[in-house]
């Protein structure tokens, strides 16, 4: 993985330094550096808990052209406007005089409402992409076949992932963003290890488990039933994601070394590292007229952002502590989780025991 900043603070001249050059490119070539491994063992459910989950996941396909109600309509502007109430405590809260907000009025507000949901539901459908990659790569590289076999459902899932937020993308929203650097560097670094548990690691435990929090949150927070919805059947399906890579790995895990486990502590620590302080939405700024660095100064500032940061590590530190992650070789990554302030999420319920609670039929959703 590149070298990321070792400490807490967050440097914000070395992430403005990242942006994607590359934005006119319609495909993008990354060396997977992988064996593709065939397995002549055949027993079905020699690993029970991955054969569950396959059989779990053979039931629970929805279709999301047919299962979400697109006929709705979403006035992404009305929205913008109800939510300018909540940029204004924001503003409420700072002297703005002599930032880039200083003459900001209800309407910059609403645009910047609307220009982050763009970039946000974008950078979902780009990291779903890159789920889609990472399990096609994990039916070729894992040696189980209780694994390729839940991984090629996976594969389907994240199929549909892709496609209904490039649908609510292109019906509901006005207008796309490129994928930012930052998502772009990290998803090339997973792809690129060759090692297939870092597939493992990087996609299922790191990038999934930061979005099973990530739509949880935003599910919450929406009252708009078609996006409401799709987050919903999507979650359905990352929650059983996730509990794929904490039951496989936790498994491989017990019989690797500490200099082993040592990588995959500091592989994880720098995944979270990007995702804590990359994904700032500089994009955004730069579409809004307005110096992205002085405008980034503030934003970090927010306590409501920096809680929002934490509680995207709900999922990701209790199933790394699962993993035996956090305490090996002298707690190391306790130490960096604690210094980033998300430690307290330890003993929240992993996703490994949790998955079945998200299930559609679990809150009596119907699947056609
Ligand atoms: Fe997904
Ligand atoms: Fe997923």
């Amino acid at each position: 993985m590149t070298t990321v900043s070792p400490h807490d603070a967050i440097d914000l001249e070395q992430i403005l330094s990242v942006s994607n050059t590359e934005l006119h490119e319609v495909v993008h070539h990354v060396k997977d550096n992988a064996d593709c491994i065939f397995t002549w063992n055949y027993d079905k459910g020699e690993r029970p808990a991955l054969n569950k989950l396959y059989e779990k996941a053979k039931h629970a396909q929805w279709n999301g052209e047919t299962d979400l109600p697109w006929d709705l309509d979403v006035d992404q502007e009305a929205q913008a406007m109800a939510a300018v109430n909540t940029f204004r405590e924001f503003t409420q809260s700072y002297d703005l005089g002599g930032t880039p907000f200083e003459k900001w009025g209800d309407k910059e507000w609403a645009q910047l409402n609307i220009e982050g949901s763009n970039w946000s539901l974008s950078q979902f459908m780009h990291g779903e992409q890159g789920a889609l990659v990472c399990t096609a790569k994990i039916v070729e590289t894992v040696p189980w076949i209780d694994a390729k076999y839940y991984a090629s459902t996976q594969v389907m899932d994240e199929a549909r992932h892709v496609e209904v937020f490039a649908k609510y993308l292109d019906t509901k929203m006005s207008g796309h963003y490129p994928i930012n650097a930052h998502l772009k560097m990290l998803l090339d670094d997973i792809v690129e290890d060759s090692r297939w548990d870092m597939t493992y690691l990087g996609m299922q435990i790191m990038v999934e488990g930061l979005a099973l929090a990530a739509f949880g949150f935003m599910h919450a927070m929406i009252e708009e039933p078609l996006l409401k919805q799709l987050l919903r059947y999507v979650m359905s399906d990352e929650a059983r994601h996730v509990a794929f890579g904490v039951i496989s790995l936790q498994e491989y895990y017990q019989g690797l070394s500490d200099a082993e486990m040592k990588e995959r502590q500091e592989f994880a620590y720098e995944a979270s590292i990007r995702m804590r302080d990359r994904f700032l939405q500089q994009e955004v700024w730069d579409r809004m007229g307005v110096n992205v660095k002085e405008a980034l100064q503030l934003v970090v500032q927010d306590p409501g952002r920096v809680m929002f940061q934490q509680m995207l590590f709900a999922k990701i530190v209790p199933n790394c502590k699962k993993l035996g992650l956090l305490d090996r070789n002298d707690q190391w990554l306790r130490r960096r989780f604690e210094e980033m302030g998300v430690i307290q999420f330890e003993d929240w319920i992993d996703t490994g025991d949790e998955y079945e609670a998200f299930s559609l039929e679990a809150t009596g959703q119907a699947l056609n």
